[in-house]
């Protein structure tokens, strides 16, 4: 996820403070590089590095900054790795047209060769300088922009928007497919961005533009175009009266459920992220070739661990040795060598118990990577190298988003591991889209029933049991209530003693662990209990569980993934029923960075 942000202006003014403001307002779609164009007459100003806004903007002095066209990107890489050139807007060859896009242009490698080959000077990976690029070469061979946006259209591949503004001209272009865009009308200006938090400070008269559409702005009016056959459209403006604390929340009640729904575009991202990856085989290689592996993390990042340690071992015969970070100085560390690789696992990257383990771990010489969601944390500039996680921020306490993207990454590594085609991994979004849609309903109708109770257990086993102790946590954190998370066969080891008329305990089911779900689940309703099961439909959980929780046919695997979203429904959905605020649970905090 990146951000853009582009103004056009009746009269040449400062420019640089609404472009840092409008891209400190959309810093939670990218954090890792940040930079801003203007143009004046026949001149562009150009600066960009990697960083946060506000360090970049003291460096660079953005503040300075004048013309009647701006632009500021905020950049998530993806393409390229984050630096001075591959941060965004990107210049044309000769410099006379400047850009930036949000989104992931996927023929970005085929396209940025045949550039080259057609002498256009290109200076960075990143798919955004392929989108001036594409235009540029339309417009070299005389068309005017609109024509030339619709010609590279044609070239550009993936799910993109980008702003886009030349010399001597008075306008900026965008254009949508795929990706977020809203214009803004103000008094003497228009706008164009990623996202309405960084228009509402100045205009609430907006439009929003769909799928397919051009738009040219000049000073004091927009004019939205068809990609398909250039034709006008028409569509009047709106007036935003929502507060900006609603709009953040994108139109969800709260943040957790707005970042639920999120899932599928960010496995998306994480999936094209790996893809073009070159430290994903180099990761791959020191795994390969390592003693012991050890996946290490804290609260939902082990849980990922713990999922992630289940998939090396099936689909790659790689045995992995999970550890809470806390635990592994007392247990591992005199064990540990420089044949060892340890993987630590962060959303934050800032987890104090976490940093101290991988600090140790370094100090015996184990090889560290990391996998964080926040690039530029302490995490990610302390191990070799870090893989990002790509879900943007996550605002709400509880983890939804960076947990699955977790998940992923390591599915997808396990593919690698064992030369598995990932590309079968790419019905993930896809599934997740509909496992959301479908097991809403159906989530929603059992919370009353599962929030009279003050306890409850949440069974898993093999590739769900790390599910079951992720939807406990999730349960436990927001609803206050008791829910524990164990393997499905331990709960006839005392447990079980719990159950009364009605007590609910959820079974996470994968396809080929009926069986012995079934058993649990008996065990569970012959004394009353009620049990929940969460899996794809089968005859024999239908006729013993109390309730399915119908997910869609998948994997083992990927279905032990999907079983986690109603978990993280439910235990929303609860938390809202009894009246909390499920973003900012009581005593907790996002990022713990104390012992
Ligand atoms: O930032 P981290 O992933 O290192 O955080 C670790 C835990 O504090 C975190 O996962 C916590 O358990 C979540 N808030 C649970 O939803």
């Amino acid at each position: 996820m990146c951000g853009i942000f582009g103004i056009v202006t009746a009269t040449e003014q400062p420019l640089g403070p609404i472009l840092i403001e409008a891209a400190r307002r959309l810093t939670y779609r990218g954090y890792d590089s940040v930079g801003a164009a203007t143009i004046s007459g026949a001149k562009i100003d150009l600066r960009k590095d990697t960083g946060r806004v506000d360090e970049v903007a003291a460096k660079y002095n953005l503040a300075e900054m004048s013309g009647t066209r701006g632009i500021t990107q905020l950049r998530w890489a993806t393409f390229g790795a984050p630096s001075q050139v591959n941060s965004q807007p990107h210049l044309d060859s000769d410099g006379d047209m400047v850009g930036a896009h949000n989104g992931n242009v996927v023929n970005n490698v085929e396209l940025r060769k045949m550039f080259m080959e057609e002498g256009l000077v290109v200076r960075s990976q990143n798919d955004g300088e392929s989108c001036v690029h594409a235009v540029e070469r339309y417009i070299d061979r005389g068309l005017d922009f609109i024509e030339a946006i619709r010609r590279a259209n044609d070239d550009l591949q993936g799910d993109y928007a980008y702003v886009i503004g030349r010399i001597n001209d008075d306008k900026l272009y965008a254009i949508k497919k795929g990706s977020g865009l809203v214009v803004g009308i103000g008094d003497g200006f228009t706008c164009v961005s990623s996202d309405l938090p960084s228009i509402l400070p100045l205009t609430r008269t907006i439009i929003r533009i769909q799928d397919g559409e051009i738009i040219t702005l000049w000073a004091d009016h927009v004019e939205l175009r068809s990609v398909k056959d250039g034709s006008l459209i028409e569509r009047a403006p709106e007036e935003i009266t929502e507060t900006m604390s609603s709009v953040q929340k994108g139109g969800y009640a709260h943040f957790m459920l707005k970042e639920i729904h999120e899932q599928p575009q960010v496995a998306r991202e994480v999936l094209h992220m790996l893809a073009g990856s070159s430290d994903v085989q180099a990761v791959v290689d020191q795994m390969k070739n390592a003693r012991n592996l050890y996946f290490i993390g804290c609260g939902t990042s082990y849980h990922a661990c713990l999922a992630g340690a289940v998939y090396f071992a099936r689909l790659a015969g790689r045995a992995v040795i999970p550890v809470i970070a806390p635990q592994f100085i007392p247990q591992y560390l005199p064990t540990v060598g420089s044949q060892d690789v340890g993987l630590f696992v962060s959303q934050s990257g800032e987890t104090k118990d976490v940093l101290n383990a991988l600090y140790a771990a370094e100090k015996q010489g184990m090889q560290c990577y990391g996998l964080a969601n926040v690039i530029g944390s302490t995490l990610t500039k302390a191990s070799i190298c870090s893989l990002p996680l790509c879900c943007g921020y996550e605002i709400s306490v509880p983890a939804t988003k960076t947990f699955t993207n977790q998940i992923i990454t390591f599915l997808y590594l396990a593919y690698r591991l064992a030369g598995r085609d990932t590309r079968e991994l790419d019905a993930i979004p896809g599934l997740m889209e509909q496992t959301i849609t479908l097991t809403t309903p159906q989530v929603q109708a059992i919370t009353p029933d599962v929030n009279a109770w003050e306890d409850c257990y949440s069974l898993g086993y093999g590739t769900t049991y790390p599910m079951a102790l992720e939807g406990a946590l999730k349960l436990k954190e927001i609803t206050y209530s008791h829910c524990e998370g164990m393997l499905s066969t331990e709960f006839k080891h005392g447990p079980l003693s719990a159950i009364t008329e009605g007590f609910p305990v959820l079974f996470s089911v994968s396809p080929e662990d009926v069986p012995v779900i079934v058993s649990g689940i008996n065990e569970v309703t012959c004394r009353g209990g009620r049990a929940i099961a969460i899996g794809q439909e089968n005859a024999s959980l239908r006729a013993n569980a109390s309730d399915l929780i119908v997910l869609p046919e998948a994997s083992p695997e990927i279905s032990s993934l999907l079983s986690v979203l109603p978990l993280q429904l439910l235990s929303y959905y609860m938390s809202v029923a009894r009246g909390y605020d499920p973003d900012f649970p009581r005593n907790l905090s996002k990022t713990l960075t104390v012992d």
